[in-house]
C-alpha cells in the first residue's frame, strides 16, 4: 500500500514537472547565439555587453528574448571530485550563475550549449553518460535554454540520447527550451516534435547567399541552399515544435538586400530567429532588417503554420505562408544575379493549402496589400500586380481581408 502510494506520487511529480515545459515556444524562438561571429572566442564580457545591446538597440522590444552561449564555455576538463562541467574560468570569473543573473536582471533569457556524444565539436566535455547530472547543473544556474549537439556520437541512436537529455532536464524540474542540433541527419523531425521545440534540419549555415562549400566529412550551406533543403518538412512544424534551418547570418557580411531575402525567407519558414551577428558592430541596416516588426509578425503569427514555395520561374520564386484570421504573407524571391519582373493576377491565383485547410481567393475576397519592407500600402487584389525586383533581393507582402 506504501509503495504503491510512492508510485503514485511520483507519477504524480513527475507529470506536473512536464506539464512546466508545455507551451515554451508557440512561436518560433527568437534571440542570439554566440557561435557564427564568434566560435569559441565568448567571454563574460560579451555576454553582458550583448545582453545591453539586446536591450538597448531595441531587438528585445523586437521580441529577442534568448542569449544563448554556444560552444567553447566550459574548461576542457570536469571537475575531477565531482565530475560537474565547470565554466572556463578565464572566460568567465564569476562562473556561468552570475552570468546567468546578469542576463535574467536584464529581462532575458539564459541558454547554453552542450553535445550528445563524449566530447563537442570544439573537444570540451560532451554529455554522454552524465544527462541528469549536468540537467540538474544547468537546472541550478537558472538556464532557460539548452542547444544539445551531436559530435562524438559514434554508434548512439539519435532519438534516444535525445529522448534521455529531454528526460533528465525534466527530472531536474527549470523549465527549459531544448534545441536539438543534429543536422536532420536521423529525421528528427519525426521524432523531435515530442523530445524538444525545435531542431535543426541541415548542417552548418555560413554568410554566402547563394553556394556551399564541403569540408569532406560534413558541409556548410549559403543561405539559398539551405531554404531548398526545407522542402517537405513543413506538416512537422507547428506551436511549440519548429523546423530550425539554423541561425541567422544578417549582419555577418552578405549585401544588404541579401540580408533581407534572407530574413524574409527565414519569417516565411516560422524559423527559430536567432541572431548570429556582433551587436556592438551592427550597422542601422542590420538592425532595421532583424527588427521589421511586420516581417517579425509573419514569423510569429499565432497560427504557427511554416510557409511553402508556391511557384518557381526563372530563378523566380513566389513564397506563401497562411496567417491568422484568413490573412496570408506572400514573399516574391529573385534567386537570379539580375533584376526581374514580377506579374501576378491574385484573380487568377487561387492558392490552397491542405496543410492549414485554408484558401488565398481573390475571387470571393478583396484582400489590402502591404509592403513588409517599405511599409507601403498597396492597392488591393482587385488590381494585378506588377514590381521590379532586385537581385537577391525581396518582395514581401502581408495581405488581409
Ligand atoms: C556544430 C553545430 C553548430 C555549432 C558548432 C559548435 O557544427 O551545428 O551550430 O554549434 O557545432 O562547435
Amino acid at each position: 500500500m506504501k509503495n504503491l502510494f510512492l508510485i503514485l506520487f511520483t507519477l504524480l511529480v513527475t507529470q506536473i514537472q512536464a506539464q512546466k515545459f508545455e507551451g515554451l515556444a508557440l512561436t518560433p524562438p527568437m534571440g542570439w547565439n554566440s557561435w557564427n561571429t564568434f566560435q569559441t572566442n565568448i567571454n563574460e564580457e560579451l555576454v553582458k555587453q550583448t545582453a545591453d545591446l539586446m536591450v538597448s538597440s531595441g531587438m528585445k522590444d523586437a521580441g529577442y528574448n534568448y542569449i544563448v552561449l554556444d560552444d567553447g564555455w566550459m574548461a576542457m576538463e570536469r571537475d575531477s571530485l565531482t565530475g560537474d562541467l565547470v565554466a572556463d574560468p578565464k572566460k568567465f570569473p564569476h562562473g556561468m550563475k552570475a552570468v546567468a543573473d546578469y542576463v535574467h536582471s536584464k529581462g532575458l533569457k539564459f541558454g547554453l550549449y552542450n553535445c550528445a556524444g563524449t566530447k563537442t565539436c570544439q573537444n570540451y566535455p560532451g554529455t554522454r553518460g552524465y544527462e541528469y547530472q549536468d540537467a540538474r547543473l544547468y537546472a541550478s544556474f537558472d538556464i532557460d535554454y539548452l542547444k544539445f549537439d551531436w559530435c562524438n556520437t559514434k554508434g548512439i541512436n539519435a532519438k534516444e540520447a535525445y529522448t534521455t537529455m529531454s528526460m533528465a532536464l525534466k527530472k531536474a524540474g527549470r523549465p527549459m527550451i531544448f534545441s536539438v542540433c543534429e543536422w536532420g541527419v536521423n529525421k528528427p523531425w519525426e521524432w523531435a516534435p515530442q523530445v524538444g521545440q525545435l531542431w535543426r534540419t541541415t548542417d552548418d549555415i555560413y554568410q554566402v547567399f547563394d553556394a556551399m562549400h564541403n569540408y569532406g566529412t560534413w558541409s556548410a550551406f549559403g543561405v539559398m541552399k539551405i531554404l531548398d533543403l526545407q522542402d517537405g518538412l513543413r506538416k512537422y512544424a507547428g506551436p511549440g515544435h519548429w523546423n530550425d534551418p539554423d541561425m541567422l547570418e544578417v549582419g555577418n557580411g552578405m549585401r544588404i538586400s541579401e540580408d533581407r531575402a534572407h530574413f524574409s525567407m527565414w519569417c516565411m519558414l516560422a524559423a527559430p530567429l536567432m541572431a548570429g551577428n556582433d551587436f556592438r558592430k551592427m550597422s542601422k541596416e542590420t538592425l532595421d532588417i532583424m527588427t521589421n516588426k511586420e516581417a517579425i509578425s509573419i514569423n510569429q503569427d499565432g497560427l504557427g503554420i511554416q510557409g511553402f514555395k508556391y511557384s518557381s520561374k526563372d530563378s523566380l520564386e513566389v513564397w506563401m505562408k497562411p496567417l491568422q484570421n484568413g490573412n496570408w504573407a506572400v514573399c516574391f524571391l529573385n534567386r537570379a544575379t539580375n533584376s526581374k519582373e514580377v506579374k501576378f493576377s491574385w484573380k487568377d491565383e487561387i492558392v490552397s493549402d491542405s496543410l492549414s485547410n485554408m484558401q488565398l481567393n481573390a475571387k470571393t475576397n478583396i484582400y489590402k496589400i502591404r509592403d513588409v519592407w517599405t511599409k507601403t500600402n498597396l492597392a488591393t487584389t482587385e488590381k494585378d500586380f506588377k514590381a521590379m525586383i532586385p537581385s537577391h533581393d525581396v518582395l514581401m507582402l502581408r495581405l488581409s481581408k
